[in-house]
C-alpha cells in the first residue's frame, strides 16, 4: 500500500464513519430519541434536525425568518419562501448524508437558532490546510429570542464533540469578512484565522452569488471569505484531573439504552442481547457468543463447559488481573503460573511448554492490555499436548495476530465489558467460541442448566452469569463504534510513542510489530536508569492530577496462592517497572501533551 493509498483509505473511512453518525442522529421520529441524540448546553440543547422535523410548519417558518434576517451572511442570496425552506430542510439537510444541522434549543427544547457541520468536499481547503479528514463548521444562525451566550456555547459544544467523535484533521469555517459579528464570534469561540479568499459577485435575475475571484479580478475583490480553524477546545487546564481510562458515551449509547429501558421487555426482552451477541461474534471472528455478567463469569463458564475441575491443572500467565487465576480455583482445579515473554508481555510459549505436567488440562493465555498473546506457538504446543485453550481477551476485542482475531484461536474466549474496557456495558462480559458443541454446553450452564423438559427442570448446579438486555443495549452501541474506539486508542498510543521517544531510562511498550493490538492501555517501562522509580513517577504524576496504574503484580505473589517458585524474571521486571498511562478514548491531544510533558520533565534530570 502506498502512502497515497493509505491516506485515501483513511479519508474514505473518515467519511464513512462521519456519515454513519450523522445518519444515526437524523433517523428519528420520536421526541425522546431526539433528546437522547442531543448534546446538552448550559442553558439548552443542541438537537439534530431529524426526520421528526421535516415538514414542521412552525420550524420551517422560523428557519425562513432567520435566514432572511441574515441574508447578507450567505454566499448565495435569494428571496426566501416557505416552500423553498421546507425543501432545503428535507433535501439539503435531513436527507443529505454529508451534513448535520443542530438546532440550538432552549431549555424546553424550542428551537432558537442553529449551527451545523458538513463533511468538506473542498479540495482547495484541503490544499490550504494541508490535510484531509476535514469538517466545515457553519450554518450559524441566531434567532431573535436566543439568549446571550448560547450561540457561543453551542459552537464550542459542537466543535469539541466533533473533535472527540471523529478526530478530524481540522474543523474549519468560511465566513464573509463583512460579517464582522460572526468573525468576531468565531474568534471568541477559539477559531484561528488561516486565510482570506477574494470573491467576485455574480448577479443573476433571481439571486446573487459570490464565487472565488479568478486571479485577474483579485484587486479589489467584491468581498472576502475568512477561513478559520479550531484547534481542540477541550480544556487542558493544569488543574484538571486526567483519568487513566473511561468510556466514550455518545448519542448511540443513550438512544439504545433509552429504547431498551422503555420498550425492551415482553416480546423484545432479549432483542438487544441477541443483536449484541451476533455483533460480538463477528468482531471475534467466530460463530457463537453468549453475553455474561462479567469476563470472570465468562471464563468460569468456559472452564466448566470444558469439564475442568478438581485434580486438574490450568496454566495461566503471571501477568494478569487476578480473575484469570480465580476462575481456575473456582472450578476446583489448580492454577499454575508461568512467566511472560518480554515482547508481548503475554504468556511465554517456552514457559508454557516447561510447565506442562500429567495433570495439565488447559491453558488460559491473556491478551494483556489488548496485545495478542503469541497464539500460533501457544496453539501448536496446546495441540501437541491435548490442552484446551480459553483465551482471556478481556480488553482485546478486535485485536489480531497472523490474520486471526483474538477470541478465534480455538476452544473458548472471554471478553470484559467492565466500564473502563475498550467496549463496555458498565459491567459485563462475552463468552465466544466457534465450536458448536462447546457453545451448547456453555449455553446450557449459562441458563442454569435448564433442560427444556418442564419450565423449571434443571440437571446441574451452576452459577448465574447473565447480562441484562439494558446493558446489552449499551454494549451494542459500543460494538457498533468499535472501529472508532480502536482508532482512538491507536492514535493515543502512537502519540505517546512519538512524544516520549528518547526519554532517559523509560520506553513505551511497543509489543510485537506483527500483531494488531487494541492498545487498550499504553504502558511505559520505567527502567533502573530512569531519574525516578516507577512508583515515584506515578506519585509525582498524581500530584499533577494525572492518574496512572501500575502493571499487575505477578499473580503467584498474592497471598491466597500457596508459596511456590519465585515468579519468572520477565513478569517480575515488568510488574516492577510497568506503568499504564492515561489511555481513555476521550483523552484529548492537549491532555496527552500534558501527560507526556510531565513525564519528560520528571525523568529529565
Ligand atoms: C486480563 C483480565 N482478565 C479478566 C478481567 C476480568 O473482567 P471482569 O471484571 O469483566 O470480570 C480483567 C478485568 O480488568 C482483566 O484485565
Amino acid at each position: 500500500v502506498t502512502i497515497a493509498e493509505a491516506e485515501a483509505e483513511t479519508e474514505a473511512d473518515f467519511r464513512a464513519s462521519v456519515r454513519d453518525v450523522f445518519a444515526f442522529l437524523k433517523r428519528t421520529s420520536e421526541l425522546d430519541q431526539l433528546l437522547a441524540r442531543g448534546l446538552p448546553l448550559q442553558d439548552g440543547w443542541l438537537l439534530p434536525a431529524a426526520d421528526l422535523h421535516v415538514g414542521d410548519p412552525v420550524l420551517i417558518e422560523a428557519l425562513g425568518r432567520w435566514r432572511s434576517a441574515h441574508a447578507d451572511t450567505f454566499p448565495t442570496q435569494f428571496k426566501v419562501t416557505s416552500a423553498g425552506t421546507a425543501k432545503w430542510l428535507a433535501e439539503a439537510v435531513v436527507s443529505n448524508p454529508d451534513r448535520l444541522l443542530m438546532l440550538v434549543a432552549d431549555r424546553l427544547g424550542r428551537p432558537i437558532g442553529h449551527v451545523g457541520v458538513t463533511l468538506s468536499a473542498d479540495a482547495r481547503i484541503s490544499a490550504l490546510l494541508e490535510g484531509d479528514r476535514l469538517l466545515e463548521f457553519g450554518y450559524l444562525l441566531r434567532g431573535e429570542t436566543a439568549p446571550a451566550g448560547i450561540m457561543a456555547d453551542a459552537t464550542r459544544t459542537l466543535i469539541s464533540w466533533c473533535h472527540e467523535q471523529f478526530a478530524p484533521f481540522a474543523i474549519y469555517s468560511v465566513t464573509f469578512e463583512h460579517n464582522r459579528g460572526a468573525v468576531g464570534f468565531c474568534e471568541a469561540a477559539g477559531g484561528v484565522v488561516r486565510d482570506m479568499i477574494p470573491l467576485a459577485r455574480h448577479a443573476g435575475y433571481h439571486s446573487v452569488e459570490y464565487r472565488r475571484a479568478p486571479p485577474d479580478r483579485i484587486d479589489p475583490p467584491d468581498a472576502r471569505h475568512v477561513v478559520m480553524t479550531w484547534p481542540e477546545l477541550r480544556p487542558a487546564d493544569s488543574a484538571d484531573a486526567i483519568p487513566v481510562a473511561g468510556p466514550s458515551i455518545g448519542p448511540r449509547e443513550v438512544g439504545y439504552v433509552l429504547d431498551a429501558v422503555r420498550s425492551g421487555w415482553y416480546e423484545r426482552r432479549s432483542e438487544y442481547a441477541e443483536r449484541f451477541a451476533d455483533a460480538f461474534a463477528r468482531i471475534a471472528g467466530v460463530r457463537f457468543a453468549i453475553p455474561t455478567s462479567s469476563c470472570t463469569g465468562a471464563m468460569h463458564l468456559a472452564l466448566l463447559a470444558l469439564g475442568i475441575g478438581a485434580g486438574d491443572e490450568v496454566i495461566v500467565p503471571e501477568l494478569s488481573w487476578v480473575a484469570t487465576a480465580n476462575v481456575v480455583a473456582l472450578t476446583g482445579a489448580t492454577p499454575v503460573f508461568v512467566d511472560v515473554d518480554p515482547i508481548s508481555w503475554c504468556l511465554h510459549p517456552e514457559a508454557l511448554r516447561e510447565a506442562i505436567g500429567p495433570r495439565t488440562r488447559a491453558v488460559v493465555p491473556v491478551h494483556l492490555y489488548g496485545h495478542p498473546a503469541p497464539m500460533p506457538e501457544i496453539r501448536s504446543i496446546a495441540d501437541e499436548h491435548g490442552l484446551q485453550i480459553v483465551e482471556d481477551a478481556a480488553a482485546a476485542a478486535g485485536a489480531e495476530l497472523a490474520g486471526r482475531r483474538a477470541g478465534s484461536w480455538g476452544g473458548m474466549a472471554a471478553f470484559s465489558l467492565q466500564g473502563a474496557k475498550l467496549v463496555m456495558a458498565g459491567e459485563g462480559g462475552m463468552l465466544v467460541t466457534d465450536d458448536e458443541a462447546l457453545y451448547a454446553r456453555a449455553a446450557h450452564l449459562w441458563d442454569q442448566a435448564r433442560t427444556g423438559a418442564g419450565a423449571f427442570w434443571c440437571d446441574a448446579v451452576t452459577p448465574k452469569y447473565k447480562l441484562s438486555n439494558i446493558q446489552a443495549a449499551l454494549g451494542l452501541a459500543q460494538v457498533e463504534r468499535i472501529d472508532w474506539l480502536i482508532a482512538a486508542k491507536s492514535r493515543i498510543h502512537q502519540s505517546y510513542v512519538e512524544q516520549l521517544r528518547g526519554v532517559a531510562g523509560a520506553s513505551v511498550h511497543l509489543g510485537d510489530p506483527a500483531a494488531t493490538a487494541t492498545h487498550w492501555m499504553t504502558s511505559l517501562l520505567v527502567g533502573d536508569a530512569a531519574a525516578l522509580s516507577r512508583d515515584d513517577l506515578a506519585r509525582e504524576l498524581a500530584r499533577r492530577g494525572i492518574d496512572t496504574r501500575p502493571v499487575f503484580p505477578p499473580l503467584s505473589t498474592l497471598p491466597m496462592w500457596p508459596p511456590g517458585r519465585a515468579p519468572g524474571e520477565n513478569a517480575a521486571r515488568i510488574a516492577a517497572q510497568g506503568l499504564n498511562l492515561p489511555s481513555g478514548v476521550t483523552l484529548s491531544g492537549l491532555q496527552l501533551e500534558r501527560v507526556a510533558g510531565a513525564i519528560r520533565e520528571l525523568l529529565s534530570p
